[in-house]
């Protein structure tokens, strides 16, 4: 009787058990059917976005606006937390950070991708953009596109293009009005090929270093002078410890927001919507303000620092493009004639129609 119980019982389990795999695999549980896009995020996602800026530059506030956004589109269920002034990451390291899932976003200048690919030095030809109109046709152009696809051959996304301005030039020793008058002046640099070459058509030294590095470059006089745009001048007090500016306009400094391919792809369809729309708008966003807060600060600087500040005439200007130019021969083989021949086009058309 026993036995015969026994064997009943395990017959009603193993049944029992076949029926709930059978039913299991058949009509997934209630936990299964829910997903991400039906039902909202669930839970609080973080992710980081470095760079090496001060809060108060175009970039350093559109990442804060990037931020907000996406805080705002997702209930508060997806965070970006910002570092900025390279405080997790320098401008040498951030790629590397971002490759190995460190960091989700960085926003580096586009000079510093030169290392990834040599199409990215065409925006730091001296004088390629004659103003942010012309900068915003190249980079929502062919040109734009054809960068970011230099970037797929690393697994990188390009995200968006951000603007900050126009470059200056300061120094510690004399007005620099002439080309010739930055003859023997080491400048603090970015990590651009281009830019040192630029400089070497001048006699002059580019000391290619990290943005956190400069201030005390500068301070300790282990170089002359450097280049950037007001919002970096200002926002990094670089005006201390320069006698001179130059407002020359010579070259453009933007970045490309990034991010790594595979961990994109793994994202819910949801959050690639509200990281995706977040970035829309605050390029927007910066595009209406970079250009004002460069204005903005260089009323502050002429206000409040003893630095002599003078702006190239049309005649000076002329000079700087002039001998700069060879650099364009220089580079077409390593960037390439069809990019450089869209560069040409572009000054073409912005600098005549602004009558310079
Ligand atoms: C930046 O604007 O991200 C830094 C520029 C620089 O390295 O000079």
């Amino acid at each position: 009787m026993k036995s015969l119980l026994a064997f009943l019982s395990m017959l009603v389990f193993g049944i029992a058990t076949a029926l709930y795999i059978g039913f299991h695999d058949n009509f997934p549980s209630r936990d299964r059917i829910y997903d991400d896009e039906q039902e909202g995020l669930k839970e609080l996602v973080v992710f980081k976005f470095s760079h090496v800026v001060a809060e108060n530059t175009p970039k350093g506030l559109a990442a804060k606006k990037f931020a907000q956004l996406v805080n705002e589109k997702s209930a508060g269920k997806i965070k970006i937390e910002v570092f900025p002034n390279g405080s997790l990451y320098s401008d040498i390291e951030e790629i590397k950070a971002l490759k190995e899932g460190d960091v989700q976003f960085i926003a580096p200048s586009t000079s510093k991708l030169g290392m990834l690919s040599p199409d990215w030095f065409v925006l730091d030809l001296p004088y390629a953009f004659a103003d942010y109109d012309a900068v915003r046709e190249g980079l929502h152009g062919k040109i734009g596109d054809q960068l970011f696809a230099s970037l797929q051959k690393d697994r990188i996304k390009g995200l968006a293009y951000w603007t900050n301005g126009f470059k200056q030039i300061t120094s510690n020793k004399g007005p620099v009005k002439n080309p010739d008058d930055l003859k023997g002046q080491t400048l603090r640099i970015m990590q651009s090929n281009v830019i040192e070459d630029q400089f070497k058509l001048l006699h002059a030294k580019g000391r290619q270093d990290s943005f956190n590095s400069t201030f005390q470059l500068l301070e300790s006089k282990k170089v002359d002078g450097e280049e950037n745009t007001i919002s970096n001048i200002y926002s990094k007090k670089f005006y201390n410890v320069q006698n001179y500016m130059t407002i020359s306009n010579h070259g453009y400094l933007g970045y490309a927001v990034m991010t790594d391919q595979t961990w994109w792809n793994s994202l819910p369809k949801e959050t690639k919507r509200i990281l995706s729309e977040a970035m829309k708008e605050t390029t927007e966003w910066n595009e209406k303000h970079a250009a004002k807060m460069n204005k903005d600060q260089l009323q502050q600087i002429r206000e409040h620092s003893p630095i002599l500040i003078h702006e190239l005439t049309d005649e000076e200007r002329k000079a700087w493009m002039k001998r700069l130019d060879p650099v364009y021969d220089q580079y077409k083989p390593i960037i390439g004639e069809h990019l450089i021949q869209q560069v040409r086009d572009l000054q073409k058309q912005h600098f005549t129609s602004n009558g310079q």
